[in-house]
């Protein structure tokens, strides 16, 4: 990855963990009193050996200069005078155990409350990345839902933010404590031999040629398990969504199938991605012990030789153990750290995205006069689906768009609404660029009742409120009554509060449709845009529907896609669409004189009845 990539990783993760600041600062505060303690725990042990060995004070050691040896030893100066008592061991050895219980019980203190702020900012960030990255999505438009997989989506809210935090945010902590620690004993390392302490560091050094090594391997595997993880959470969401093609199909088996093979790449990809992690605190291990015989070795020969007391070989050799713990965390943590950025990198990923629709400044309130295409062409990939499509809605009046199956009809309204912009072309509201207005406001003005009607998993009243506020139960009413939907409702077990299961399996056809119409209204947009209403239902919810549509489209400006042509008849205009172009447009009467198109249309449907 490039560096300036890399550093805009850091600050933008930097960015979320801002608003913590505080409770970081006072969990690394706590957590450098504890490193110290748990320092300190080690540090008795000089004074334990010297009373029961009976050194009862620690001579200074006159000839020597050096800085370190002599914090060290002031340090221990003092420590001793606090706990012995010259000439009385009892009362030592009492001091002395009081002392190791202070201490434990104050280290252990410090660190519930460490790990517990930890827990808060470390839950925290993770909250506010995956809300963030949730409000993103909410706000993306139509296009960029369609080029991407939706369980690739799911699966970085709901996995990469938490693989985000436990492999960076929380690693870095972790760090940064055990670092403390690490930098203590080093100091005791160093004050007491430094030649011991460069023998010992060359295990570390060991160890981060080995990270090194294995960094590229983990990230690789990382890379695997975020991508099958996305793979088998797809999966999953997509079986959901088809449950009843999949059970009507016999599918289950296949499914199933499809669903425990992407699991089975995972956990290939976990295994591998564990086998070099757990590799490395082995590694660490047996590089620090190698480096402990050698210090052994070589601090035994300095003892013999006078040049080193044996009370303080054995301090050098306990604090060498107790670093090795805290080292062996810092190196299994940036071990981690490959797979916070792979999350890193899909969630920035998300964030970065410069969405194609952008707001404009305008805010619009209505609709004066008319809505007008002016040579729209449009294109999802390489193939025109509009080409240079022109015409006007005014205002008051109903539009109808007819034409076959794939001519670009629900095209049409996905740009009238902007889920996407022309490529070229223009389309206006009272003669003003629609890409110039705001985009909220501007989409408040329609109301829509699409080809597939979304109903949430939530009451009946709640998914036509839908959002809004300060909805009467009588507005409810005179809405639902429009939509001819009202009879349906009484006679549900809980009427208005009846709860709908996902994706509104307990309603009909009809049903549902009746319920986004009754959303449709409650909205009282200017414009209604009705995509093919009515062409999933029998002929006798057909005529509920359409009743309900007639019934609300009076004094509306309407938009309406349909198959049957029966219901658009009395439409002020009909535009009749045939590969991307208007063929044909007139009222019924007109295009029927025409002898083109729409009368072909209108004849198979005819002879059909
Ligand atoms: N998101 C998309 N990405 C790529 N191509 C698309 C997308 N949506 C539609 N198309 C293509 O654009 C063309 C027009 O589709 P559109 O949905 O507008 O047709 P339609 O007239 O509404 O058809 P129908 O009557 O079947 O609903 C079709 O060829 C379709 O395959
Ligand atoms: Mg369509």
């Amino acid at each position: 990855m490039p560096k300036a990539q890399k550093n805009t990783l850091i600050s933008q993760t930097l960015h979320f963990i801002r608003p913590f600041y505080w409770l970081i600062g006072f969990a690394m505060l706590m957590n450098v009193i504890f490193s110290s303690l748990s320092a300190l725990s080690i540090a008795l042990i000089l004074p334990i050996i010297r009373i029961i060995f009976g050194t009862t004070s620690v001579e200074k050691v006159a000839h020597s200069q050096e800085f370190l040896t002599k914090i060290k030893d002031d340090f221990f100066h003092y420590l001793s005078q606090m706990i012995v008592e010259p000439g009385d061991i009892l009362s030592s050895l009492v001091n002395l155990s009081f002392l190791i219980i202070i201490v434990f019980v104050l280290k252990n203190v410090t660190k519930y409350i460490a790990v517990v702020t930890s827990v808060k900012f470390e839950e925290g960030v993770i909250k506010n990345i995956r809300d963030t990255v949730f409000q993103k999505l909410t706000s993306l438009s139509v296009g960029f839902f369609s080029r991407r997989k939706q369980g690739d989506l799911i699966s970085v809210v709901a996995n990469e933010t938490t693989a985000l935090s436990h492999a960076s945010i929380s690693a870095i902590n972790i760090i940064l404590r055990e670092f403390t620690q690490v930098l203590l004993f080093a100091f005791l390392l160093l004050a007491i031999s430094p030649q011991l302490t460069l023998i010992a560091s060359l295990s570390a050094l060991m160890s981060l040629v080995i990270l090194r090594f294995a960094s590229k391997y983990l990230k690789r595997y990382a890379k695997r398990m975020q991508s099958f993880m996305s793979d088998y959470t797809s999966t999953m969401q997509e079986s959901f969504y088809a449950l009843r093609i999949i059970k009507a199909y016999n599918a289950e088996e296949h499914t199933n199938r499809k669903f425990f093979t992407d699991t089975y790449n995972y956990v290939k990809a976990a295994i591998k991605h564990k086998k070099v992690i757990t590799l490395i605190p082995s590694i660490n291990e047996i590089t620090a012990i190698t480096a402990l015989t050698f210090v052994l070795f070589f601090g035994g020969k300095q003892v013999m030789s006078n040049t080193l007391s044996g009370d303080e070989l054995m301090l050098f050799l306990f604090a060498l153990f107790s670093i090795m713990g805290p080292v062996v965390i810092i190196m299994t943590n940036i071990s981690q750290l490959p797979r916070g950025k792979v999350a890193a990198e899909k969630i920035f990923e998300i964030l970065n995205v410069d969405d194609e629709i952008k707001s404009g400044e305008k805010v619009v309130t209505n609709l004066q006069k008319k809505i007008t295409f002016e040579n729209v062409s449009f294109q999802y990939e390489d193939e025109e689906v509009l080409q240079n499509v022109s015409f006007d809605i005014e205002k008051g009046k109903k539009i109808a768009i007819v034409g076959p199956s794939g001519g670009g009809k629900s095209t049409i309204l996905d740009l009238i609404i902007r889920f996407y912009d022309p490529k070229s072309g223009v389309i206006t509201l009272d003669n003003f660029d629609i890409t110039k207005c705001d985009i909220k406001s501007y989409r408040k003005l329609f109301g829509i009742v699409s080809q597939e009607t979304m109903l949430f998993n939530d009451t009946i009243a709640n998914n036509i409120i839908f959002g809004r506020e300060n909805v009467t139960q009588e507005k409810l009413e005179e809405v639902v009554r429009h939509a001819n939907a009202y009879d349906f409702i009484q006679k549900l077990p809980n009427g208005f509060e009846t709860h709908i299961g996902d994706r509104g399996i307990t309603l009909s056809g009809g049903e549902r449709q009746r319920i986004a119409i009754a959303r449709a209204l409650l909205a009282d947009p200017e414009i209604l845009i009705f995509d093919e209403a009515t062409s999933a239902l029998d002929t006798e919810s057909e005529k509920i529907v359409q009743n309900a549509i007639n019934n609300v489209l009076e004094n509306k400006t309407a938009i309406i896609v349909a198959h049957r042509l029966s219901t658009i008849l009395d439409a002020d205009k009909i535009l009749v669409l045939k590969d991307g172009e208007v063929a044909e447009s007139g009222t019924h009467s007109e295009l029927l004189e025409l002898n083109g198109v729409y009368r072909k249309l209108y004849d198979i449907q005819f002879n059909e009845n």
